[in-house]
């Protein structure tokens, strides 16, 4: 039996808590944090334990920089939203205050998060569009350290009346920029398209993760995105950097799955994360219920693979500091 059973619901006359249950401190209250924060923000822990092992990890891994990173690609169904959510939550759960930020008109990270999806709500189309007070949009989840800024299906218009705006570009940047050392981590998850709100998250970000699917198709179109991803660097944002590319939905039984994955290491050299995310029944299944992965079925293949993506990402921006 796993210890992601042992579940508890901030039950707070839980009276024989053991050490296991207390919250553990977030990165952010490190003393070798680059981040001023005299006051860091509580946020809600948690309803999954963290076991030992992975407690060491953080521990080992919390000299770090703050990092916000966009997940992207132009390719619908490639798994940039199941990555936003799992990324999230595992960071939440290694104890990172984490922000996600859902950029897709389609709203499907905050409903993987278990979050309304609501039009009258308030979201990041009245964030970027009617410059509503960002910290106003920002909406708890029942994950340890995790909040988010849900999306709507508003923000499908959000591109057109973008247009005439002066620096189109940078609203979530601007908005971001506000917020921004509140957490350790900010993941967007991008919509299926290169416009304007793809440049806007490629501009607030410091890194971008691309997902790509072990598919025949799957080079088809990154020269695109990669030459975007150039002119957003050489124009916008000069610091933008490509964490890697992520492997997706990866299934031995199709022959062409390694090959693919041989030609994106070609492509990306060092760029590519050694993790692979198989082709997981459990994943597709975990946003009906809302639930990221980690509450849905932790010990799932496709559970394990996103945990390890995480501290991936947890360890390269570790080394960066060094
Ligand atoms: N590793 C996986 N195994 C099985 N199904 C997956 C996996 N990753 C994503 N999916 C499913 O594939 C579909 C597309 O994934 P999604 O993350 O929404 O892609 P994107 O955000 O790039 O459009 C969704 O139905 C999702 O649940
Ligand atoms: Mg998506």
């Amino acid at each position: 039996m796993g210890f992601f059973n042992k579940i508890f619901k901030n039950n707070k006359t839980n009276n024989d808590s053991e050490p296991d249950n207390k919250i553990i401190s977030s990165a952010s209250e490190n003393k070798n944090h680059k981040k001023s924060n005299s006051n860091p923000k509580k946020i809600k822990m948690n309803n999954i334990r963290i076991n030992s092992e992975d407690r060491d990890f953080f521990k080992k891994n919390n000299d770090f920089y703050s990092k916000i990173i966009a997940i992207a690609n132009q390719k619908g169904g490639v798994g940039k939203s199941t990555t936003a959510v799992n990324l999230t939550s595992y960071l939440g759960y290694f104890g990172y205050k984490t922000l996600m930020v859902d950029m897709d008109p389609q709203s499907n990270s905050t409903s993987g998060l278990g979050i309304l999806v609501n039009s009258d709500k308030s979201s990041i189309y009245n964030v970027i569009i009617s410059g509503e007070n960002v910290a106003k949009v920002i909406s708890k989840t029942d994950y340890a350290n995790l909040e988010a800024i849900p999306s709507s299906i508003q923000l499908a218009g959000a591109e057109v009346e973008l247009v005439t705006s002066m620096k189109r570009e940078y609203k979530l940047k601007e908005a971001i920029d506000k917020i921004k050392s509140e957490y350790d981590y900010i993941i967007i998850d991008c919509p299926p398209a290169l416009g304007l709100l793809t440049i806007n998250a490629l501009s607030a970000a410091d890194e971008v993760i691309i997902p790509i699917q072990c598919e025949y198709y799957a080079l088809e179109g990154l020269g695109q995105l990669m030459n975007t991803i150039k002119l957003v660097k050489e124009n916008l944002n000069s610091e933008l950097e490509i964490a890697g590319a992520l492997m997706t939905m990866y299934d031995p039984r199709i022959k062409l799955a390694d090959q693919v994955i041989s030609e994106v290491k070609k492509h990306f050299s060092d760029k590519i994360y050694t993790t692979v995310i198989p082709r997981n029944v459990r994943l597709s299944e975990a946003p009906s219920y809302g639930k990221p992965i980690l509450s849905y079925d932790p010990e799932c293949k496709g559970a394990q693979a996103y945990k390890s993506f995480t501290k991936e990402v947890i360890k390269n921006g570790t080394k960066r500091t060094r």
